[in-house]
């Protein structure tokens, strides 16, 4: 299917259904239905969160035109933000002529900690932990077939004396989540740990708790332009490509424009994220850590080279297509099927993807026309009612 949907911004929003319809991306009454009706009823609500007294509704926008990994898709972003879906629409066409957007997940990992306290010396630490690691993932493994089923599991754990307290120390326990973001999996895992295995250590446990520390490695995405395509009124396009290098740099060398750098990108990715509903708190924490770890501190870079202007994303995305809210939200397996998840790797591509694209679109109007005239003007058409 073409992804491709001319004037859709100009449509109503039931015409956009229509749309959506003929062009066979929705594909009967019920799942426009669903559309029409996402607001879930109360009783559904209630199971989620205490004293529910309403909800709030959030628009959802489409991006369209967008080609990832060779194949067409239609992304949902739930944004209270005027232009950020214009702006990911405009990059995703600009880019679909020279391969689209090219993504690849990263290694799926979550952690959980049990700390410990009046422990005895590292040595002796490890050398416990270390004898009991065969038996303890062999248990925590059959706890979880779901996990296990999904390519997941418990991995390895390890002790760590936390050097600013004398006597405490940190069991680490390292899992794939599957297609779970994985943080009720590892809590359990980690609970597991401290009541079964931790009384035979020579130290006493305090409490057990995921970590939303990123692990493994990050995904990434990517694109490749060639300068000509990026001109913009005036502007030639191999200036414009300069300029958006620039401002890349700038970034890196410059915290109060990295700040708002990384926002512009999260402005895509975490509206993708809210779409389905996941853990927005865990997964901007987790780019946080990840972010410490790079020396240059951006989500997404910007360089020329060849005449080409090279955007690159790389960053951890924790979220998962299983467990959480999201799948229990009646719009959520309509938007992964257009936006092609299958699995939580999808989803991993999915968001890095947009977020490049976000970027991409923010710095070419910062680039060119300035952000006055295209994104406040946008912000003025919500006022006019
Ligand atoms: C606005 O929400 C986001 C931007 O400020 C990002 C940026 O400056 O790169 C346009």
């Amino acid at each position: 299917m073409d992804s491709r949907l001319p004037d859709f911004h100009r449509a109503t929003l039931d015409e956009r259904l229509t749309r959506l319809q003929e062009a066979g991306w929705i594909a009967n009454l019920e799942e426009r239905s669903i559309l029409q009706n996402s607001l879930a009823g109360q009783s559904f609500l209630e199971g989620f969160v205490e004293n529910v007294t309403g909800a709030i509704a959030l628009p959802v926008g489409l991006v369209t035109n967008l080609v990832l990994n060779g194949t067409d898709r239609l992304v949902p972003l739930a944004t209270e933000e005027p232009s950020i879906v214009a702006a990911c629409c405009k990059s995703a066409l600009l880019v679909r002529d020279f391969g689209g957007v090219t993504a690849q997940a990263g290694e799926r990992r979550i952690g959980g900690q049990v700390l410990l306290e009046k422990a005895a010396s590292l040595r002796t630490l490890r050398r416990e932990v270390a004898g009991m690691e065969a038996e303890f993932l062999e248990a925590a493994n059959n706890r979880h077939m779901r996990i296990a089923a999904a390519g997941g599991g418990t991995l390895r754990i390890g002790y760590r004396a936390l050097g600013n307290l004398d006597g405490v120390g940190v069991v680490d326990i390292t899992c794939h989540p599957g297609d779970a973001m994985g943080a009720n999996f590892v809590d359990d895992v980690a609970q597991f740990f401290l009541e079964t295995y931790a009384p035979r250590l020579s130290a006493r446990a305090v409490t057990a708790i995921v970590t939303n520390h990123p692990l493994g490695k990050p995904a990434k995405a990517s694109v490749k332009i060639p300068t000509p395509a990026l001109a913009w009124e005036e502007t030639e396009g191999r200036e414009v490509a300069r300029r958006i290098a620039l401002l890349s740099d700038w970034a890196m060398g410059d915290a109060l424009r990295r700040a708002t750098h990384n926002k512009g990108i999260l402005n895509g990715l975490l509206a993708f994220l809210q779409a389905s509903a996941q853990d927005l708190r865990g997964a901007v924490v987790a780019m946080n850590s990840y972010l410490e770890s790079t020396s240059h501190g951006l989500l997404a870079r910007w360089t020329v080279a060849d005449d080409h202007l090279v955007g690159t994303f790389e960053a951890p995305i924790h979220a998962g297509t299983v467990g959480g809210t999201g799948p229990h939200l009646p719009t959520t397996a309509l938007y992964y099927r257009w936006s092609g998840i299958s699995q939580a790797t999808d989803l991993e591509e999915v968001a890095g993807a947009i977020g490049l694209l976000q970027s991409l679109g923010a710095l070419r109007v910062l680039a060119t026309s300035g952000i006055q005239a295209g994104h406040m003007k946008l912000h003025g058409r919500k006022n006019r009612g």
